[in-house]
């Protein structure tokens, strides 16, 4: 049974500066609402209640955001439209743990912050720069996969060959359409040697085995310690799956993305819907459908 969840969000956030120079890159709102809120909102709707946060320096926002704030409840306490509710309501969405990871040493060194709070038991990972809008939250169906299996367990998707190298890639047997038993994984390979297009998505259902793993796992890519390299370790003594999700993924920690991401997002809400479709409208009947925008120094 997968109890806890584990949520990496220690990194820098180079690909969004200069807004992560001092505000965590997982805390950047999408309409009104932080990344890792989201993040945190499935592993809850997927039955987890205990979430360990691995954090960073200059990470401090996350803290505070599921944390009381005494002050702004008693000022729009009350108040219609204050939101009043759900900002109580975050404070015991979950039993919600931090730990700091001292250097930024990859995510393989992130996960080995979580060894005594999951101990002995497997547990879910969900990168906190990464949503996934879906019927059913990912983490579930990996979970209940890990049911069936009790091995370690990952989201993937196909990517265009030429992004192959901006993820981790697995290739393996296909056990049926969406399910897979690996037995390669390589961190950002270049499109010669992917063994498929099939990326690691940002969930993953881990054994404890992954912990002995990393000890064995030296640096990779970047000089980091990589989780996908602890995988491959673990593979000599584990089977490991991979499970094509159902729902869509975006990563919130590139620019293009995260604009897409906001749209997106903005149409699927009731009060902005119709607003910011006719707006998308005016721009195009503005700027043209071809590129004859005139730039802006910003
Ligand atoms: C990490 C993982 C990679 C995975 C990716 C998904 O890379 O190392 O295997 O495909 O997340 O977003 P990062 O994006 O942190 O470089």
């Amino acid at each position: 049974m997968v109890k806890k969840a584990v949520i990496p969000a220690a990194g820098l956030g180079t690909r969004f500066l200069p807004a992560t120079k001092a505000s965590p890159k997982e805390m950047l709102p999408i309409i009104d609402t932080p990344t890792i809120q989201y993040v945190v909102q499935e592993a809850v709707d997927s039955g987890i209640e205990d979430i360990l946060i691995i954090s960073g320096r200059g990470k401090r926002a996350i803290e505070d955001h599921f944390d009381r704030n005494y002050e702004l409840e008693e000022r729009i306490k009350g108040k219609e439209d204050m939101m009043y509710d759900e900002i109580r309501n975050l404070t015991n969405l979950a039993n919600i743990h931090f730990i700091r990871q001292k250097d930024i040493n990859g995510l393989g060194d992130a996960i080995y912050y979580a060894r005594q709070h999951t101990g002995n038991e497997p547990f879910a990972v969900l990168l906190g720069d990464t949503i996934i809008d879906s019927v059913i939250p990912v983490t579930q169906q990996l979970m209940d996969i890990h049911e069936q299996y009790q091995s370690t367990v990952i989201a993937v998707e196909t990517v265009p060959r030429d992004k192959v190298s901006r993820y981790g890639i697995v290739g393996g047997d296909a056990l049926s359409e969406k399910l897979m038993r690996l037995n390669q994984l390589i961190e950002k390979p270049s499109v010669e040697t992917a063994p498929s297009n099939l990326a690691i998505a940002g969930r993953y259902i881990l054994t404890p085995g992954i912990y002995k793993a990393l000890e064995k796992t030296p640096k990779g890519k970047g000089n980091e310690l990589q989780l996908t390299d602890a995988m491959i370790e673990l593979l000599k003594r584990e089977s490991i799956y991979s499970q094509t999700f159902d729902g869509k993924r975006y990563d919130i920690g590139n620019k293009l993305d995260f604009i897409k991401t906001t749209i997106e997002y903005a149409v699927k809400r009731k009060e902005f819907s119709s607003k910011v479709i006719a707006f998308m409208k005016e721009i195009i009947a503005e700027h043209g459908e071809q590129n004859t925008v005139r730039y802006h120094k910003v």
